[in-house]
């Protein structure tokens, strides 16, 4: 069995000491951004508070694990030469932290209260700790593998809705938008008939955590990085909900392409998926 406690140390009190600190951090400069620059795109933002925060998050996990590897979207502060490596290598590393200082920047620069820091360790390629932290509604969503999920000492479950129709579901919108636009449209067309409605709240990682809580009763985006699903994954799972690839495949880190659901719609949902893909 894998451990979960080094030393004195639980990766799982480490995890959500350091999430609760850097969404402090990002909660108190929101409104208060000093840079914001494009990466590949005018969709496609980073801050100076993505970068700081990344680098304390880098920096806490360090403090306690020196050994583990760490892969952060942003790629900055202690120990960041690891995320030149290729994600396949990096997953083969027995303690692999992924970390996301802020999923949902574009809504943390537009003052649009949605966004989170993402957390995860993986342990040989496997996620074994996850959290969400919303700083905005102190909202912190915990997973552990085989162990369960909860948020604010409540056990989470994902909802019961057994039919699309009955159905609360949530995609995004990629920043390459040349991919995966078409694509989007065609599949918000097909399903926005077919479910109760469609969201888009700008936050993979939330959206995953809406999943796991019942409070959506799927989510799907395509392009998505495993900073962006690595711990809201876990939480889906440890909720009893459900995630593969867009086409049913197993979930791995590796996957871009991702559906989660609370299990009841998840095939419906994939065929409505095809079903789109295939008239486009
Ligand atoms: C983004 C958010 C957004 C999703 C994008 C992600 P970021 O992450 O999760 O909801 O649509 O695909 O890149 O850049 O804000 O960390
Ligand atoms: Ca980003
Ligand atoms: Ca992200
Ligand atoms: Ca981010």
């Amino acid at each position: 069995s894998i451990p979960y406690i080094v030393g004195s140390k639980s990766f799982t009190a480490v995890a959500v000491n350091t999430a609760s600190k850097a969404g402090e951090w990002v909660k108190s400069r929101l409104g208060a951004i000093q840079n914001v620059n494009l990466k590949t795109s005018t969709s496609d933002l980073v801050t100076e508070v993505d970068k700081g925060t990344e680098t304390l998050i880098r920096n806490l996990i360090k403090t306690h694990f020196p050994t583990h590897a760490i892969l952060g979207e942003e790629g900055v502060g202690a120990g960041s030469t690891a995320s030149a490596k290729a994600l396949q290598e990096m997953i083969q590393e027995e303690y692999l932290w992924i970390i996301d200082p802020i999923d949902g920047t574009t809504n943390f620069v537009h003052g649009f209260p949605f966004f989170c820091v993402s957390i995860a360790l993986a342990h040989r390629g496997e996620v074994i700790v996850g959290v969400v932290y919303d700083p905005m509604l102190d909202e912190m969503f915990v997973a552990e593998k085989g162990k369960g999920a909860y948020v604010k000492g409540h056990t989470t479950h994902v909802s019961g809705e057994k039919e699309l129709s009955h159905a609360l579901v949530a995609t995004g919108f990629p920043v390459d938008h040349t991919v995966n636009l078409p694509r989007n449209m065609a599949e918000i067309s097909q399903l926005v008939a077919k479910v109760r409605n469609i969201r888009s709240g700008g936050s993979a990682a939330l959206h995953l955590a809406y999943v796991a809580a019942g409070r959506l009763s799927g989510f799907w985006e395509h392009g998505l990085s495993a900073w962006d699903i690595a711990a809201g994954s876990l939480l889906v799972q440890e909720s009893g909900g459900v995630v593969t690839d867009t086409e049913g495949k197993p979930f791995t880190l590796a996957v871009r392409n991702v559906i989660a659901t609370n299990g009841h719609i998840h095939k419906a949902m994939i065929s409505e998926l095809t079903e789109a893909n295939a008239a486009g």
